[in-house]
């Protein structure tokens, strides 16, 4: 078992606040990332849980315990870094079990625990190795083994891929979220990458300015975005955003000097839940998603929005295509088979339950 709870936890160095009262649950078992950019308190948040750095103000507990106070020996967690901390002149066998021999355990334990850990990370093969007679992906596996023999609570892991090359982080992913399931262990797991959180995380925690701005599934982070920071953070390429203004004169439209688009029932329906005293006008952000948007060289629609081919951006099976709108560029996300040299005139469609919309003031989601 191992629950963590963050309760309005701060962090400030001398003049900066680097977190600004989070609050998060973190369910047993549970893989959950802190996602957010550089410089959004994500490494602060991991380790004032790991105790590598003293909580300002707030609460963490493990297991319903408070831990603010205990020394990190002493929580039971054990955490991996970007930098995997190896010792240079000790074998892997040696820097395995180095957590093992300082707590004295026998020699035999030590041996089956790190087999055990080296079967898992399929590093068996390695154990005789130096780590700088190792690639960037086995020093990894390495550093992860030696967290795994001591059997931790909770593991604690700071952009623990980031630096390896896309080809290797791509397999990483996929052994770690496996290997989460394999130990049946919480994971809290830092990183910047959303494709990383994304595909990795059960929960996903995104932060912004030492604030959280929302913490759920992959799935809901995605299609619900809860503001225009959250929207814009996930998805490659990011959503795009068009200044509107939202009339209710003549059924419910967004008005942009280049077009006209009229709103779905369902879209409606879901804009009054969010702001019931709205009447008239109100400035809005449209969000819609590159593949959300269905690009035509013959106008077929009504809704369709007339533009030019900006430059398109091949990608193998899709391609991206970049397209100008009056002042606004858009992205759109296409196939390969879609055929339009810089600047032929087409016709964007969006998806109309796609669509999201934002205050244009707060950013906050109007769905
Ligand atoms: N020891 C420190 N002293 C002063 N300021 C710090 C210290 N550590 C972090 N900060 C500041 O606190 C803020 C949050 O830093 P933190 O390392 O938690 O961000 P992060 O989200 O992990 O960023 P990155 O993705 O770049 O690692 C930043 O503005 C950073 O400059
Ligand atoms: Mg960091």
């Amino acid at each position: 078992m191992a629950k963590v709870t963050i309760k309005n936890l701060y962090k400030r160095y001398g003049k900066v606040e680097a977190v600004k009262g989070i609050n998060l649950e973190c369910e047993d078992k549970e893989f959950l990332c802190l996602l957010g950019p550089s410089g959004c308190g994500k490494s602060s948040t991991l380790r004032m849980i790991a105790g590598l750095e003293d909580i300002t103000s707030g609460e963490i507990t493990i297991d319903g315990v408070r831990v603010n106070n205990i020394h990190p020996s002493k929580r039971d967690i054990a955490m991996v870094f970007e930098t995997y901390a190896l010792y240079p002149h000790k074998t892997v066998f040696k820097n395995m079990s180095y957590p093992l021999r300082i707590r004295k355990l026998s020699k035999s334990e030590i041996l089956t625990r790190v087999q055990r850990a080296a079967e898992i990370l399929e590093i068996t093969d390695l154990m005789d190795r130096y780590p700088r007679e190792l690639s960037g992906g086995q020093k990894q596996r390495v550093a992860i083994g030696r967290a795994i023999v001591r059997n931790p609570k909770v593991f604690l892991m700071d952009e623990p891929i980031s630096h390896l090359d896309a080809k290797l982080r791509a397999h990483m992913r996929g052994e770690l979220k496996h290997l989460q399931k394999e130990l049946s262990q919480t994971f809290i797991y830092v990183t910047h990458d959303q494709l990383e959180a994304m595909s990795m995380a059960d929960r996903i925690a995104v932060m912004n300015h030492g604030l959280l701005q929302q913490y759920d599934s992959p799935h809901n982070i995605f299609n619900q975005p809860a503001n225009q920071f959250v929207a814009g953070f996930v998805g490659d390429p990011p959503m795009n955003f068009i200044e509107c203004i939202l009339t209710v004169e003549d059924g419910w439209k967004l008005k942009h000097d280049e077009f006209e688009l009229s709103l779905e029932d369902k879209v409606q329906q879901k804009v009054q839940a969010q702001t019931p005293q709205f009447s008239g006008a109100l400035n809005v952000t449209l969000g819609i998603r590159p593949e959300s948007i269905t690009i035509k060289r013959e106008k077929t629609k009504p809704n369709e929005i007339a533009g030019q081919v900006y430059i398109t951006e091949p990608l193998g099976s899709d391609l991206i295509v970049d397209v100008t709108v009056g002042q606004e560029r858009l992205k759109i996300k296409t196939t390969s088979s879609f055929e339009g040299d810089r600047g032929a005139k087409v016709f964007l469609e969006m998806v109309p339950d796609k669509i999201h919309l934002f205050d244009a003031q707060t950013s906050k989601s109007l769905m």
